[in-house]
């Protein structure tokens, strides 16, 4: 039975390809007949990370290099502010080939196109991690030493280290500007753009030729941000019954440097389902921390992503799995993942979502399961010892998977309907279980991905003080 879901997956994987002038160069998002294509036809960077590192873990790399040479020709090299153009050194947040006769042309759409016109913050960092993953999996380091690479790296860095009006590690960015690309209450200091900016860096440290005087500068700068956003992260986002009863006893108004409550949380703020959610054992990353803000959500993507790359100690890594443990109902149920918990609703719905219908409560981003998350649980969950975990939450996963034909995301508190507006033949939902049964079969794949540098952890980074309480 598995097996022929395995090729039914691959199946929606490899008809999903996109050719330029002869060659792959990528994945569509989606090939559902009954609903409008809108950008679903296109090939997203974040969507074609996952096709990229099943197909890498294949043994098929000439897709993902072109991909990167494509991009590469794309990304944006005007220093820009506003007016509707984007940044210098971004990747486009999707791109598509057209023809008028027998020409092609590639098309970029930074956000101008998109719906609301976000600016994709992550691209980048996914560009990274798939230029880290093929060279880990094909030791082609010649391609990712080309000048033009390393100064493609560089504009990346360039746009993400710039010092604007801000004192914290973390990177400030507007509502929507990755995976969640629609108004979520998701602007400031998010969690998931946090872990992939910090698996980003890493990998670009890898990344960076020390034999290029340029390149080799960056080093210093990145070691240091590295450090301190790890710290940061650790001792803040962090929340366990121990640290939550801290808060709860917050003195407030605390003037200087050796105030405690440092960003001046209000006990109040503390949500009445957290009270009796949180278990005795275990505890996560919240969502979001700023100025007098916890955005004490969970989100999933963020989570396993800050596990997977050493954002989160070991030791936090092992509370979050036994948290997903203890609330796997609502966290995992019946096909993983709940990509954020719980759910925005009523007045907050209202205001923070915009009164947007698609993210209704328990749906899509707001509440919703996506199964493309089930690469990262069975990532984390091998690397963290907790492989039964991964294979049950497979297990209940594929049968439904293949029936409803590879839905984009499933509703309900529990996950248990197809997803109101999902489109049906979505690639990087086929990618993502594609990639948990090629690392069940060979755990050892696992260190071929480019966010898995936990057991090589650099000095640096266990200095960085872990928090579990
Ligand atoms: C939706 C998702 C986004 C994804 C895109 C293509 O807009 O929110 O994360 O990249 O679909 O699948």
């Amino acid at each position: 039975m598995q097996a022929k879901i395995i090729r039914q997956a691959w199946q929606v994987l490899e008809s999903s390809v996109v050719t330029y002038q002869g060659q792959p160069v990528g994945t569509v998002a989606a090939q559902d007949t009954e609903t409008a294509p809108l950008n679903y036809d296109q090939v997203f960077t974040r969507d074609f990370a996952i096709s990229a590192f099943a197909f890498l873990l294949d043994g098929r790399p000439e897709i993902v290099r072109n991909f990167l040479e494509t991009t590469l020709r794309l990304q944006s090299q005007e220093r820009q502010l506003d007016c509707f153009k984007p940044g210098e050194g971004l990747m486009p947040a999707s791109f598509k080939v057209t023809c008028d006769g027998s020409r092609e042309h590639l098309v970029a759409d930074f956000g101008e196109y998109s719906i609301a016109q976000v600016a994709p913050v992550d691209s980048g960092f996914w560009w990274l991690l798939i230029l880290h993953a093929y060279v880990r999996t094909t030791a082609d380091r010649a391609f990712a030493e080309r000048a033009e690479v390393q100064e493609a790296i560089r504009l990346i860095l360039d746009l993400c280290l710039i010092s604007r009006f801000d004192m914290f590690p973390t990177m400030l960015v507007p509502d929507g500007s990755f995976m969640i690309d629609r108004r979520m209450g998701v602007y400031g200091y998010p969690l998931d753009i946090q872990a992939q900016f910090f698996a980003a860096l890493r990998a670009a440290m890898d990344l960076l030729d020390d034999n290029d005087p340029t390149s080799a500068t960056y080093q210093p700068v990145l070691s240091q941000r590295l450090s301190n956003l790890a710290h940061h992260v650790r001792t803040y986002y962090w929340l366990d019954l121990s640290r939550l009863n801290q808060i709860y006893c917050y003195g407030v108004e605390e003037y200087g440097p050796t105030s405690i409550n440092k960003f001046n949380i209000h006990p109040d703020t503390i949500p009445n389902w957290l009270m009796d959610w949180l278990p005795e054992h275990g505890g996560y990353l919240v969502g979001n921390l700023g100025p007098g803000r916890i955005d004490y959500r969970w989100f999933g993507q963020g989570n396993l992503l800050a596990c997977a790359a050493g954002l989160a100690s070991q030791e936090q890594t092992g509370a979050i799995m036994q948290l997903l443990a203890a609330r796997a109902d609502d966290l995992i149920g019946e096909v993983p993942l709940k990509l954020c918990f719980p759910a925005l609703a009523d007045q907050d719905w209202r205001i923070l979502t915009g009164c947007d219908p698609k993210n209704r409560p328990w749906s899509y981003h707001n509440g919703g399961h996506w199964p493309v998350l089930l690469w990262l649980l069975t990532l984390v969950s091998l690397q963290s010892g907790h492989q039964a975990l991964a294979e049950r939450a497979l297990k209940a996963a594929e049968r439904r998977l293949s029936r409803d034909d590879w839905p984009e995301y499933y509703d309900g508190r529990h996950g248990r309907l197809m997803g109101q507006q999902a489109r049906r033949h979505q690639t990087w939902s086929a990618a993502g279980y594609l990639i948990a049964c090629q690392l069940l079969e060979d755990p050892e794949r696992a260190a071929l991905l480019p966010v898995t540098s936990l057991h090589r952890a650099p000095g640096w980074l266990s200095c960085a003080k872990a928090s579990v309480t």
